[in-house]
């Protein structure tokens, strides 16, 4: 089966907080896979579940959150694994990277001192040879003079430099799937480019497979190979990146793409943001949650509205491009 064995399955995941207000489903019945060597993008507006979705996968929420389905690892079932398993394979199997590196960063040791101490606690590796390993990795992920920077602390580092670093820190342990949530939006556009070009050559090297979690369909056509387009817990539309770009199928999937900025646009030509707030996750309509937003069903007959508003659609359509609408846009077909 090789290559076609997917590294990372996820099924019917299901996050759900209980809050004072009653439950949150953050994340709903959600199922992807993600194949060696292969990048996910999964995008969808804030709130749409992209961080829960990844914390869950690595095993790292706590306490309250009850998490339901299946995620595997190499075809090992995770969820329900004793916390000292988990974190063996977190590090060693996987890592993942954030929008902020200083909230994941020690400010009072050295960036060398903290890959070395990652690399020592996921191998068991002498200190010497963590600290060569750390300054090896600084190296790889393009920090000029590794050595003399392996001794400065991380407030010594540019944003882009830290990012830089977590790379290098998740790197270090040779990882198979490397989750990365977020990991340029707080860089500017020169440093955010870099950033993505560095993670798509380590993903090529190295054959890692990647989850690239973004709000950003730009990052995604940059990097992915594959998208998962999340909308209120669930999944909207799944795709290759090149179908989801020329044939997206959910109204939802179509706005994001109408809200890219483009070439042609002048600078006084407004952004097209889709109209509308995301859904409430407390009290979740009957209906399709993109409803109330969406333009195919406004401009549908009032038995088309009444279907979109009354029952949920579920994710179908053709086998590699499934969406959740009951009115897809697929190509050559009239919708
Ligand atoms: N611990 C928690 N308790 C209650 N609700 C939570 C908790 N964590 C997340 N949520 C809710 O789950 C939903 C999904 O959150 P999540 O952080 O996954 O969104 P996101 O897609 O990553 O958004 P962003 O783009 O802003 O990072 C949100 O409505 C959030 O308020
Ligand atoms: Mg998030």
């Amino acid at each position: 089966m090789g290559d076609s064995t997917p590294l990372l399955s996820v099924r019917d995941l299901t996050v759900t907080f209980p809050t004072r207000r009653g439950p949150v489903r953050a994340v709903d019945s959600l199922s992807f896979d993600v194949l060696p060597g292969r990048t996910l993008g999964i995008v969808g507006e804030s709130g749409s579940g992209k961080s829960v979705t990844s914390l869950a996968v690595l095993g790292l929420h706590t306490g309250a959150a009850e998490v339901t389905g299946s995620v595997t690892l190499a075809g090992r079932e995770l969820i329900g694994l004793p916390e000292r398993e988990l974190n063996r394979l977190r590090g060693r199997r996987m890592a993942m990277i954030f929008q902020d590196p200083l909230s994941s960063l020690h400010p009072y040791y050295t960036v060398g001192e903290q890959i070395a101490e990652h690399h020592r606690v996921h191998f068991g590796s002498r200190r010497a040879a963590a600290r060569e390993r750390a300054v090896e990795a600084l190296g790889e992920v393009g920090i000029p003079e590794p050595r003399r920077r392996a001794g400065e602390y991380p407030h010594q580092f540019s944003g882009g430099m830290r990012q830089r670093v977590m790379i290098a820190m998740a790197l270090a342990c040779e990882p198979d799937l490397l989750i990365a949530d977020e990991p340029t939006t707080a860089l500017d556009v020169t440093v955010q480019a870099q950033i993505l070009e560095l993670i798509a050559r380590l993903q090529r090297e190295r054959g890692l497979s990647v989850v690239m979690i973004t709000h950003d369909l730009g990052v995604v056509a940059r990097v992915a190979h594959d998208v998962l387009v999340m909308y209120g817990g669930r999944a909207a539309e799944h795709a290759p990146v090149d179908a989801l770009f020329e044939a997206p199928a959910h109204p939802y999937t179509r706005g994001l793409l109408d809200s890219l900025p483009r070439l042609d646009d002048h600078d006084d030509t407004p952004l097209r943001a889709i109209p509308g707030s995301p859904p409430s996750l407390l009290d979740p309509a009957p209906g399709c949650a993109f409803a109330p937003r969406c333009s195919r069903a406004a401009a549908g007959s009032e038995e088309e509205r009444a279907r979109c508003t009354g029952e949920r659609p579920l994710l179908g359509g053709p086998e590699g491009h499934p969406a959740a609408c009951h009115f897809p846009a697929y190509e050559g077909v009239a919708s």
